[in-house]
C-alpha cells in the first residue's frame, strides 16, 4: 500500500493505492476524519454487479450508518435529473450527524457525487473510491466535479476536494478492456507531460498492463497520481497555467470526440488528440519527429487509435472554436518540447491546425 498526498493546505488529502483496500476502510476513514460518519454510498448498476463483494465491504462497515444509491451507468447519469435525485437522497439520509458521500465508481459517479457533495449544505465531506483506471489516474485527483448541461459537457461544476481517495487496485480486475485502454491514454499522457523515465517504463511494460498485471497497473496509478497531485498542488483552480498542461491532447481530442458523435471513448479521442498534438509540435520544430513516433507507438501498443475515421474535418474545427479552453476566441494548445516537457502555445494559425488534422482524420462527406 502506498500513499501520495495532494498538498493543498487545510484541504490536503491522501491518495491511498493498494489491493483489497475495502478491508482497511475503517482505518482509512479514520485518517480522513470520518471515523463514525454516516455514509451515502453512490455507485452505478454495472459497478454494483461487477464489484459486489468490495461494495459490500463499504456498505457493511462496522460503526457507520450506511445507505446505497445505485444509478444507471453511463455519461447520461451526469445530468441535472440525477443530481436532483441524489440531492433528495442525501437530504433524506442526513440526520444532522455529519453525513458524507462515498463515490464508488468511475469518473461519472465521481463527478456527480462530488458535485452533489459540493452543493449540499454548501459542501459536505466526500470520499472517492475510483473503480476505473481513468478515474484512478485522473478523474479522482484534483477536486474538479461537474455534471453535464444539454449545451456542453461538464458545464455545471465546482471545485470540491475529497477527504481521501482510495484507489483499490482489486477493482480493476473486472474492468472491460476498452475502459482499461481508455485509462491507459491518460497514463501515457502523464509520462509525456512530466516524466521521461516513467514514459520509458510505460514503453517497456504495456503488454503486462494490458494483461492487467497488478504491479504494473499499481506503478501506473502511483506515478500518474504523483504527477497530477504535484500539478494540482501548484494550481488547484486551474488559473496559473500549470494545471492546463494536463490538457495535453485534449483540445484536439475533445473536438474529435464531439465531431465523431462520441463514437470514440474519451481515452480513445485523447489518444488521437495526442497524436495530433505530437504532429503539430513536430511541424513547429518543437521536438524531433522521433519523439512523436515514440508516443504514437506507445498509444498503438495500448490498443488505442491514433487517427480518426468517419469524422468531418469542418466539424472538428467548429468544435474546437467552441471549446471553453479557448480564450477570447484565441486557440490554445499544449505542445510537446520533448518527452517529459510540454508548454502552452496560443493563437496558432488555423491553416497549421487544419494541416495537422488532415494527416489524422479520414474524412467522410
Ligand atoms: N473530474 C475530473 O478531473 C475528470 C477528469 C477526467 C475525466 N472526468 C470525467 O470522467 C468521466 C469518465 O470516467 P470513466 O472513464 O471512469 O467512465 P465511467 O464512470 O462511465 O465508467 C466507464 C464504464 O465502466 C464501468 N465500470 C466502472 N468500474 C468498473 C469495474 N471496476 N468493473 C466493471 N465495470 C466498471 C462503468 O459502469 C461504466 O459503464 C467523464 O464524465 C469525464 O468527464 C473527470
Amino acid at each position: 500500500m502506498s500513499e501520495i498526498w495532494v498538498e493543498l493546505g487545510d484541504r490536503s488529502y491522501p491518495i491511498v493505492i493498494g489491493a483489497r483496500l475495502s478491508e482497511k476502510a475503517p482505518a482509512l476513514l479514520k485518517t480522513a476524519g470520518l471515523s463514525e460518519a454516516p455514509l451515502l454510498i453512490v455507485t452505478d448498476e454495472s459497478v454494483a454487479a461487477a464489484q459486489a463483494e468490495t461494495l459490500d465491504g463499504w456498505h457493511n462497515l462496522p460503526g457507520h450508518r450506511t445507505e446505497l444509491v445505485v444509478l444507471p451507468p453511463g455519461e447520461e447519469t451526469k445530468s441535472l435529473r440525477c443530481f436532483s435525485m441524489l440531492l433528495d437522497r442525501i437530504a433524506a439520509f442526513d440526520e444532522g450527524d455529519g453525513a458524507a458521500i462515498v463515490a464508488f465508481g468511475g469518473g461519472v459517479i465521481g463527478d456527480l457525487s462530488g458535485f452533489t457533495a459540493a452543493c449540499y449544505k454548501r459542501g459536505i465531506p466526500w470520499v472517492q473510491v475510483p473503480t476505473t483506471l481513468l478515474a484512478q489516474v485522473d478523474a479522482s485527483v484534483g477536486g474538479k466535479t461537474a455534471i453535464n448541461h444539454p449545451s456542453a459537457k461538464n458545464l455545471v461544476g465546482a471545485f470540491h476536494q475529497p477527504r481521501i481517495v482510495v484507489a483499490d487496485m482489486s477493482t480493476l480486475s473486472t474492468l472491460p478492456s476498452r475502459e482499461l485502454r481508455s485509462g491507459l491514454a491518460e497514463v501515457v499522457k502523464h509520462g509525456v507531460i512530466e516524466d521521461a523515465v516513467f514514459f520509458h517504463r510505460i514503453e517497456q511494460t504495456m503488454p503486462q498492463a494490458l494483461a492487467v498485471d497488478p504491479a504494473v497497473l499499481e506503478d501506473y496509478v502511483e506515478s500518474s497520481c504523483r504527477i497530477k497531485a504535484r500539478i494540482v498542488g501548484e494550481d488547484e483552480r486551474d488559473t496559473g497555467g500549470r494545471r492546463a498542461l494536463l490538457n495535453y491532447g485534449h483540445t484536439f481530442g475533445h473536438a474529435i470526440e464531439l465531431a465523431a458523435h462520441f463514437n470514440y471513448a474519451h481515452g480513445e479521442a485523447i489518444a488521437i488528440g495526442m497524436a495530433c498534438a505530437g504532429d503539430l509540435s513536430v511541424r513547429l520544430g518543437l521536438w524531433p519527429a522521433a519523439d512523436a513516433r515514440r508516443v504514437e507507438a506507445a498509444l498503438v501498443a495500448a490498443g488505442l487509435p491514433v487517427s480518426a475515421q468517419n469524422t468531418e474535418l469542418a466539424r472538428v474545427m467548429e468544435a474546437m472554436r467552441l471549446d471553453k479552453k479557448f480564450e477570447n476566441g484565441l486557440n490554445r494548445f499544449i505542445l510537446a518540447h520533448g518527452i517529459g516537457h510540454v508548454e502552452i502555445h496560443k493563437n496558432l494559425p488555423d491553416e497549421m491546425i487544419l494541416e495537422t488534422l488532415r494527416g489524422r482524420i479520414e474524412m467522410t462527406v
